[in-house]
This record gives structure tokens, sequence and C-alpha cells, in this order.
């Protein structure tokens, strides 16, 4: 049995979305929203569901905080303020945590933490001017934890359940190799301990968990925290281990001696704690946790983690700001539901929830139609996002995405925004299940699908939407790459007529493009010099940039490098493709097809007229390497972090020196440079023993 139907979900759902559009809340909505706010915290802890992302719940929170605030005779027992958010299911019993597992507040911005440190200096009665010390640290994603040592064992382990209470999971927590079952306390006259922490997963281990689970045709889980938190409960303890769970312990909640006295005041610091349980041989965040000395310190290595999140092993959703003197802790004191001298700095959502309003179509350079979703707009880890690509009808028959659906959309650091999947639960019956289209919405040319192809293309190699994407691509950085000649360029002078192929685009006349609005005579004299420029490129670009489709950067280099001009390739078989290496049939095919269209040759000829260089150069040429290059036949591999040089750098140099660069530790593997930090490449190479490992300086020397 779900606890809601799907029209109380939807009904929920709708009134969380009017809330969130900021209308001011009033008194008669009091219940409404706590309503609301009981369902999502329903959703993300009993499901592990979140519907909304942690920044709406936020939110709404605040909301009924402040609507509590003034209307203080309104507040119920039951309301959401009234606890901290619960886990507790019924499968592992109940244990009193020693001292209550608090919240946190929580902050979004600059202001919001200058506020914070504002707060403080008032709780502790302190001039404005002067500075407090704070420890920052990740906020970690995972599961929190309290452990409990007696007499320097542990003796128990619990989830924080609804801060009072937990379950206890004491095997579990054993079962965790970064847990101590025993540290040395009693050397400083500590009885009895708690510690709060949060259990892990490495997200690297998470993707190898999940890929496992799926060849064994297990469900998946939906991110690392669902992986962490569910084996927090899991009854075999050693699917803890198989899964790779770790605990990280950021807070001593508890300390006292035989007679029970506090210990906790033998630190003077927040810090002095961790590097005391560090020393304990506890895991706690070391390089991730900084003292600053004043509040702008404390933002600025906010902002710093929230732009390095992604490169960070484990999912954290912010940062923790701690006020680290004790002693002024203890002036700031507490409300029920957190700490007064801590906050959350919460990084911008990366997920959100919004509606399917329409599918377009787009069509490609090569005539592939890609379906692309029209979103509302919804901010996403900073960004406005009203559009994500659904790559092809499979994508979304496959995840049934349907119009009017709505959606959950993620965008993780810089990867394009994604849906992860439609909300099938909101659903009320208006939605359309999507018709893919049966002809190009350009050209309207019948669509086809080639066997083992996704997608659905027009084969007019004509039409006016594919031609304007092959300008796109013709004078894109990594083809013609004619500096500032950009997507919106190639659309305005399209839409002017002045551009229909690619030939135009070396015929533009410079004083018309200098009398438009927007350009002047130093603009139009700049493009003039880049496609002057671009002119001069060696043929490997040419090629690239025609857009024949499998035709990649590589096979172009390896084209380029037989033909002397070229309209040579128009009389090629087959065969005399395929007999150079890494070319294949189906490249072969696709270079002969263009060549055999009339068109495409009279286009040809016409941008060599105009100056283009379509001929075999220098630079496309293979490099020749010396028989006695000093790493002839050798292959290579770089790992770990360079000083002196980037690993593009370094590969190219191993490439003149004759060597062959591959991307994984064998034993066909001769050579394997190891930067700073190497990890798990190095050790296997190692552990080969037939791999030759060098330093940095070591192969700089070598290939002197
Ligand atoms: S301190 C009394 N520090 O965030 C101190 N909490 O909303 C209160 N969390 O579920 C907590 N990383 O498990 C603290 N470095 C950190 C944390 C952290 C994650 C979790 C904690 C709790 C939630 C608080």
């Amino acid at each position: 049995m779900v606890k809601y139907s799907k029209a109380t979900q939807r009904e929920l759902f709708e009134q969380s979305k009017q809330f969130l559009k900021g209308a001011k809340v009033l008194v008669a909505d009091l219940e409404a929203l706590r309503n609301v706010i009981v369902y999502h915290e329903w959703r993300y802890s009993v499901l592990n569901e979140p519907m909304i992302s942690d920044f709406e719940y936020d939110q709404l929170y605040q909301m009924l905080k402040d609507l509590e605030a003034e209307n203080p005779l309104l507040v119920t027992a039951d309301s959401p303020t009234q606890r901290v958010s619960s886990d507790l299911g019924s499968d592992f019993p109940p244990v009193a945590h020693l001292t209550p597992m608090l919240s946190l507040d929580n902050s979004y911005n600059a202001e919001d933490l200058n506020d914070f440190d504002q707060r403080i200096k008032k709780l502790v009665m302190m001039d404005t001017d002067e500075a407090i010390e704070y420890c920052v640290e990740p906020k970690f994603d995972g599961g929190s934890i309290a452990l409990v040592y007696e007499k320097d064992f542990l003796i128990r382990g619990a989830t924080r359940g609804n801060g009072v209470k937990g379950e206890e999971m004491t095997r579990n927590a054993k079962a965790m190799r970064s847990i101590p079952m025993k540290a040395n306390f009693s050397a400083y006259d500590i009885e009895k301990v708690e510690l709060r922490g949060e259990a892990l997963i490495r997200k690297d281990i998470f993707e190898k968990l999940n890929k496992d689970r799926m060849e064994a045709e297990q469900s998946v889980f939906a991110n690392p925290r669902n992986a962490a938190t569910g084996v927090l409960r899991v009854k075999d303890p050693k699917e803890v281990q198989t899964r790779g769970i770790e605990a990280f312990i950021y807070q001593l909640g508890y300390g006292v001696n035989a007679a029970g006295e506090n210990r906790l005041g033998q630190f003077e610091t927040h810090d002095e704690g961790i590097k005391f349980l560090e020393k304990l041989g506890f895991k706690v965040p070391v390089k991730e946790r900084k003292l600053c000395k004043n509040i702008r310190e404390v933002i600025d290595f906010c902002l710093y983690w929230q732009e390095q999140r992604e490169n960070y092993p484990y999912e954290i959703d912010g940062m923790v700001v701690k006020v680290n003197r004790l002693d002024l802790q203890e002036r700031c004191g507490y409300t029920s539901h957190h700490p007064r001298w801590a906050i959350a700095f919460k990084f911008k959502a990366k997920q959100a929830t919004t509606k399917l309003i329409n599918i377009e179509y787009q069509v490609g350079k090569i005539g592939s139609i890609t379906p692309v979703a029209k979103l509302d707009p919804v901010q996403l880890a900073g960004v406005t996002v009203s559009s994500v690509s659904l790559h092809n009808e499979e994508f979304i028959r496959s995840k049934d995405i349907r119009i009017g659906d709505t959606v959950l959309v993620e965008r993780a650091g810089d990867v394009i925004p994604y849906i992860v999947k439609t909300m099938e639960e909101l659903r009320d019956g208006s939605e359309e299940v999507l018709v893919f289209p049966t002809h190009c919405p350009s050209c309207q040319t019948k669509l086809v699908k080639p066997e083992k192809e996704a997608a659905w293309r027009c084969t007019n190699p004509h039409c006016e939407a594919q031609v304007l994407q092959r300008m796109f691509h013709h004078v894109s950085k990594d083809a013609m790459n004619i500096d500032g000649f950009g997507q919106a360029y190639v659309e305005r002078f399209f839409e002017l007529g002045w551009v229909k192929n690619l030939a135009d685009i070396y015929r533009l006349d410079y004083d018309k493009i200098a009398n438009l609005e927007g350009f002047g005579a130093k603009s139009a004299a700049n493009l003039k010099k880049a496609v002057d420029q671009a002119k001069q490129n060696p043929l490997h670009r040419f090629l690239y940039s025609l857009s024949i489709h499998h035709l990649g950067k590589k096979v172009s280099k390896l084209l380029a490098a037989e033909v002397s001009h070229v309209m040579e390739l128009k009389d090629w078989s087959e065969e005399d493709f395929t007999i150079i290496k890494d070319v294949g049939p189906v490249v072969a095919e696709n270079v002969m097809a263009f060549f055999a269209d009339e068109k495409h040759l009279e286009l040809l000829q016409e941008i060599e007229s105009l100056g283009v260089n379509v001929k075999q150069t220098e630079a496309d040429r293979p490099k020749t390497i010396a028989a006695d290059a000093p790493l002839i036949g050798k292959t290579i591999l770089f790992t770990g972090s360079l000083q002196q040089m980037s690993r593009k750098e370094a590969q190219t140099k191993a490439e003149s020196a004759g060597a062959k660069n591959i991307s994984a530790v064998s034993s066909n593997l001769n050579i394997l440079v190891a930067g700073e930090k190497a990890g798990s490449k190095l050790k296997k190479a190692q552990a080969l023993g037939t791999v030759q490992v060098l330093t940095e300086e070591e192969f700089l020397a070598l290939i002197q």
C-alpha cells in the first residue's frame, strides 16, 4: 500500500509548485503547506525518491517556519518544524542517541553567510570589526550515523533516525573498515563517547557497483546516497563491504569520563577535536577542511568547492561552516532544530523537476533527426535550462516520456543537462504519447532509419536545415576554425541570403557586412582576416569540415596523408580506402557517396577557385620517425598529474619519439610514466612486473 494515491500526489505536487512560484502564503495556506512538506519528506526519506530539489524543499520549509513565527498560536505538535526529519523504519531496533543529532540551518550565497557571521558576533557579544575563526568542511551527502565507544571499544552504531532516536546497526558499522573497532580514547580520560559522521560510497565505486548490478540483472541505485543509506539497513554486513561503504567523521557529539563528567572541554576548538579523531585512526576530512580566519575566507572556500564539487570523489551537496572555538560555540547555543554556531552552505541544485511542454525536431548536419524537449524553464546548478536533447526515438520510448509530463532533469558539472526520468505518478491523462515524424521537418523528404543506427534520417543532402548545420560545422573550431565566425553570424548571413552553401562563406561582401547593424569596418575587417587565414588550412581540416558521415578528425588526417589533391578521392575504390589502417568500409562508403554526387564536385571546384587550399600541405604529410628514435616500437601510457607539461603535450612528445600511446594497463604496455598522485594504473603496472615505470623527469631525459 502506498501512503498517497496518484491523484493526491498530483495535487500536492501542483500545490508545491504554486508555493514555490513565490506568491505570498497566507494563514489559510498553513495546513496545505504542512501537508506538502510532509509529503516531500516522505518522498525523500521513505521512498528515497525526492520530487523536488533540496533547495526547493528548504524554501518550502522556510516559508512554513516564517508563517509559524508570525502565528505562534497556530503551530501544531505534528508540524514538520517540530521535529528533525525521520528515517525510521521497523527492521532495526530503535536506540536513543546520547545527545540529539540536530539538523543544520541553511545558506545559499555570500550574503547569507555574511548575515550568519553578523548573527554570531551578536550572540557572542563581539565587536563587528573583530573576526571570528571558522572551520569549514564538506557537507557529505550520504547517510548520517552515530557511533558510541565505551572503554575504547565500538559498542554501538546507529542511523540518525529522527534525531533523538535512531536505528541500531552496530554489525553494519563494524563491517566498515574505515571505522576503528577500538580507539584509544582512554588516553584522554574519555570513557564514553559519541561520534557523528556520514556513511558514503565513492562515486567511482558506485558506478562500478551499478554496472555489476546491471549485469546481474539487479535493480540499480539512483545515486550514491541511496546506495549508501540503503546499505546501513541491510541484514547482511557483508553487503556493506561489497558495496565499499566508508564513513567520514565530522563531529564529537558527547564525551565523558568514568565519573560522567564532560571531557570535551579539553579541546579548545572543533579543529582540534577533528585532529584528535584523525590521530585515533578515524577518517576525517583533511584537505577539504579549512580553518578560515574570517567570513571572507569562508565564502571563498565555499565558492571554490561549489566549482570543484565534481572533482571530489564523494558526493557533497554543500559545505558546513562551524564556529571553531568551542567556548564560543557554547555561548551561541542551540535551537530545537539546529546549532546556532553552524550553518550549511548549500550548493546550487543539480536536479529539478519541470514540465515538458513540447518536443521539437532538429535536423543534424548529416540529416539525423534529433528530438529536443522544450521545458518550462528551470534553474539548475546556476543556469536556466529550457531545452534538453532526447537523443532519438528509442530514448523517448524506453523512458516513456510524454508531452505534458513532469520530468526530472539533471545537470552535473559541465555535463549537458539530461532527463533522468519522467514522473509517471503525476500524470492526469492529458499527456500525449509521441508520434515521431515521418518526414523531414525542413524539406519534407521521407525519413529513413538505416539498420544499426538509432536515428531517423533525412536523406536529402541539399536539405536547407542540413546545409545550415554543415555551415556551422565548417566554420567551427575543430574544422576550419574561422575565428569569430560563430553560429550567430552563419544564421544571420543565411537569413539575409548571403550564404547558401559552403562556397558562399568565401565570397562574402565585407563592405556590405561593415554596414550591417552591430558590425562596422573593424569587425568586418577582422572577419575577412579570419576567413583569409582559414583558406590556408591544411587539407585534413578541409576534409573534416565537409561533414561527411563518420569521417572524423582522425580519418581525415589519414586520408589527407594519402592524396595530393582532394579531387583524387573521387577515383578511389573501397579497397583504396580500407587498405589504410583504421579506415573501415563504412567511412569508405560515405566518402565515395559524397564524391559521387555531381553537386558536391561542383561545390569543391567552386571553393577551390575562391582560394581555399584543397591540396596536401606539409602539415598533412605523415611525420617520419627515424629508425633510431628513442621510443621506437614502444607503447606508452601517462598517468597521474604531470608538472612540466600537459598530458596532451607529453603524448605528442612520446609520439614524435616513436612511441604509441595506449589507454589501459595490460601486458601490451611497455612504459608507464607516473606523475603525481598516480593511482590504480601505477599499482596495476607494478603488479604486472613487465612494465617500465618512469617519472616525468626520467621520461624527458629519455627522449632528449
Ligand atoms: S554537523 C550539531 N557536519 O548534514 C552538528 N553535518 O542537516 C550538526 N552532514 O544529517 C551536523 N556533513 O549528517 C555536520 N561536515 C558535516 C556534515 C553534516 C554532512 C549532515 C548531517 C545531517 C545534516 C544536517
